[in-house]
């Protein structure tokens, strides 16, 4: 196992995902936690991260006492990366203090040793690294020696091979993906960091961009990482999907008696319906679903859905039709809040009804519940004090089933909680999840409702926005553009327009298309379309939906707009 202790850099788990790249299982903990936290996990390398503060702050977090003791005595490798190595540094009798220049974006390092975790010249004398800090290690602690010096003469890189610590200033784990709008956005923000840390906060809430996936900036980073892991320290890379598969249903066989029963909510998303699979096959037809149609899926949807459960996934659905139920509630709500929390009400209502009808019928209450958590809402569910980071259990409790009544006293079973979204689907597949399925885009829970600004019982806005969307994703489908976008749907404004259709003079509704690419929903770019395809789109759209004469596109990035529209 490679721990990775978390200091509160925005993309700790980058660190984590990419060494799971490796077929290296990690896990990413608090950088504060417990010294039993960290050795009941008997890891064979910690990596301490980066994170927004400074070692001389009051409030900076750091290891727990005795950690090094512990470490060294049991030949654990240490990596500290930027915050990390500083706090090293720190911790071990160094001394570390504000560089004389701050040094943030793309550095030439030059390797002074090519021994250690640059060993056997596997990665050149002179690399370009991405650098993001103020603060410098002045003095090394005894035992420490320099490796890698940047071109301003700062420590890039230090070792302490007996003791098996080894520390580098910079980001290897940003080997980035191609540029991007918004990256270019944030690299000019990002150089315009006298304009204040606000500015920063707002874009990424800590000051370690070089954790964002930039445009290639460690280009060596990677290769540094595995000649570190591998060659260095000795890992073994033997991590897969199908040993993860196997260990779930396990644990799962051990949790659940014989005679329990679970229960799971599918959303028709990946990560619930990846989460049912897997229960499923570990305790078959116990466990029993339900779908619920509020009213706000897309065109379609209920059917698509149903059938792939059914034909696809042999899975035990009950569909529950609740669309009058939610849309009576919802309306005259304008407020997108409150739509949000009429929605997650309603819906604990349908569960609620639907456990106890289970248990009339089985003559036993249901004793679990399958959620479809993933390990980055595990993360986020405590993220280190100061980071910036929200925790994104708050973010969901809307939609997930966090807030069900006390009484049903239903027990969790979270079986992708150590799984990143891309780990899900592979798992997905391995479960013979259909893969456009796995691929879906995400939908949010509270559906339409946040596609229809306003009212969304307001005329028929929701059959509109349904059709527009239809023919929308259809026409990204069919120009094979699909899987590049993150994200795309239409958006009903409850705005009319002057127009011209058929020689008549109209006043119909605006609607406005949102198609956007990211990397994990917090923050996103518009995506560029042909010309061509957007007014085929467009036309297409004005022909065939009755109600519309205008289509807009949608344009800006997140920040500062958000994905959706409510
Ligand atoms: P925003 O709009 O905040 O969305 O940029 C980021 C991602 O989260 C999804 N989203 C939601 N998902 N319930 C959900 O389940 C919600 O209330 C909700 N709001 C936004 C959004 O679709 C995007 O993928």
């Amino acid at each position: 196992l490679v721990l990775i202790l978390d200091f509160g850099s925005q993309y700790t788990h980058l660190i984590t995902r990419r060494i799971r790249a490796l077929s290296v299982f990690s896990l990413c903990i608090s950088g504060t936690s417990p010294l039993s936290s960290i050795t009941s996990l008997n890891p064979k390398v910690v990596i301490l991260s980066g994170g927004p503060h400074s070692v001389h702050s009051n409030d900076s977090p750091s290891f727990a006492d005795g950690f090094v003791d512990w470490a060294q005595s049991n030949g654990v490798f240490v990596l500290g990366i930027c915050y990390g190595l500083q706090l090293l540094v720190q911790r071990l009798g160094g001394e570390v203090r504000a560089g004389e220049k701050q040094e943030y974006g793309r550095m030439d390092i030059e390797v002074e040793k090519n021994c250690g975790i640059f060993g056997g010249k596997k990665v050149g004398d002179k690399q370009v690294v991405w650098m993001s800090h103020g603060d410098e290690a002045a003095r090394l602690p005894n035992g420490f020696e320099v490796v890698a010096r940047s071109q301003q003469g700062a420590v890039a890189a230090v070792e302490d091979r007996d003791r098996k610590f080894y520390g580098l200033q910079y980001h290897p784990e940003s080997e980035g993906t191609p540029g991007s709008v918004n990256q270019t956005f944030r690299v000019a923000a990002h150089s315009m960091l006298a304009l204040g840390r606000a500015w920063e906060t707002a874009l990424s809430g800590d000051n370690t961009f070089g954790c964002w996936g930039l445009v290639t900036h460690s280009p060596e980073g990677m290769e540094t990482l595995k000649y570190f892991l591998f060659d260095v320290c000795g890992v073994n890379a033997g991590w897969k999907m199908e040993d993860v598969m196997d260990e779930e249903i396990e644990v799962i066989n051990n949790t659940v008696a014989p005679d329990d029963h679970v229960i799971c909510a599918l959303s028709g998303g990946v990560d619930s319906t990846v989460a049912a699979t897997l229960v499923h096959k570990a305790i078959g037809d116990r466990l029993h679903c339900v779908f619920v149609d509020n009213g706000l899926l897309r065109y379609k949807e209920r059917e698509r859905v149903m059938e792939t459960f059914d034909r696809d996934l042999h899975l035990p659905v009950t569909c529950v039709d609740a669309s009058e139920q939610f849309l009576s509630k919802l309306k005259g709500v304008v407020d997108p809040e409150m739509k949000r929390k009429i929605i997650g009400k309603e819906f604990i209502c349908i569960f609620d009804a639907f456990a106890h009808e289970l248990e009339q019928k089985l003559g036993k209450k249901p004793a679990f519940l399958v959620q479809g958590t993933l390990y980055p809402d595990v993360i986020e569910s405590c993220p280190p004090p100061g980071s910036g980071r929200t925790h994104s259990h708050t973010i969901k409790s809307h939609h997930n089933v966090g807030g069900l009544p006390k009484d049903m006293k239903l027990k969790l079973i979270e079986p992708l909680k150590l799984l990143f979204k891309d780990e899900v689907r592979q798992l997905g597949r391995i479960l013979k999840v259909p893969e456009p399925f796995l691929k879906r885009h995400p939908f949010p829970g509270p559906g339409l409702a946040v596609r229809v600004l306003g009212d969304v019982t307001e005329g028929n806005a929701l059959d509109i926005v349904r059709q527009v969307d239809e023919i929308f994703i259809q026409s990204i489908k069919d120009a094979g553009i699909y899987d590049s976008i993150w994200q795309a749907f239409a958006v009903f404004l409850p705005v009319k327009s002057v127009g011209v259709q058929g020689d008549r003079r109209t006043h119909s509704y605006v609607v406005t298309l949102r198609a956007v690419t990211s990397q994990d929903g917090m923050t996103a770019d518009w995506y560029c379309f042909e010309n061509s395809f957007l007014k085929e789109v467009s036309q297409k759209i004005c022909n065939n939906v009755r109600g519309v004469n205008r289509v807009t596109l949608d344009i800006t990035s997140k920040p500062p707009s958000t994905i959706e529209w409510e």
